[in-house]
């Protein structure tokens, strides 16, 4: 097992979760940049690694449970742990939409990226962060 702490931060390819992609890494820790399209998600893990950071591409979209089944995978066979996981990954579907006018499927996307995805992804996620800490429940 990695001496290093291992973070996986979702939706990393830019905004808040590239800068805390960034400044995780430069604490010294792994980092796997979650990002659901490859192309960003490899230029966003390059643009890290340019800067000396340790910062590896993951593909994950968070409302995909295959993707979720395989970043799961990849994190057991490659590390077997994670210390950390930043779920950043969102939308805000219709935020600027007068509350009347909001679309359902766009609620239902919202809830199910913000909220659904990030809990099933917890879970799959956990039981490698249980090694990382041994004694959690
Ligand atoms: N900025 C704010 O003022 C603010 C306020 C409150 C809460 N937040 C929350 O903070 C987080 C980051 O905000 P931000 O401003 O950095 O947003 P952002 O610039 O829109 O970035 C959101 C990130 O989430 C990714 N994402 C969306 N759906 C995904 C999915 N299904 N699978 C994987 N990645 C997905 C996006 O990927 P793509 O590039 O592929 O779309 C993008 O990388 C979000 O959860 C947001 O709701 C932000």
């Amino acid at each position: 097992m990695s001496s290093k702490k291992i973070a996986l931060v979702t939706g990393a390819n830019k905004g808040i979760g590239f800068e805390t992609a960034r400044q995780l890494a430069a604490k010294g820790i792994t980092v796997l940049l979650g990002a659901r399209d490859e192309k960003p998600g490899l230029e966003a893990a390059e643009t890290l690694k340019k800067e000396g950071l340790d910062v590896q591409f993951l593909q994950l979209d968070v409302n995909d449970p295959a993707s979720q089944d395989n970043a799961a995978k990849f994190i057991a066979d490659k590390f077997g742990k994670l210390d950390i996981l930043i779920n950043n990954a969102g939308v805000a579907r219709d935020f600027q939409v007068p509350r009347l006018k909001a679309r359902r499927n766009n609620g239902v996307r919202t809830f199910e990226t913000n909220l659904f995805s990030l809990i099933s992804l917890t879970q799959k996620c956990c039981r490698w962060s249980k090694r990382a800490m041994p004694g959690r429940s």
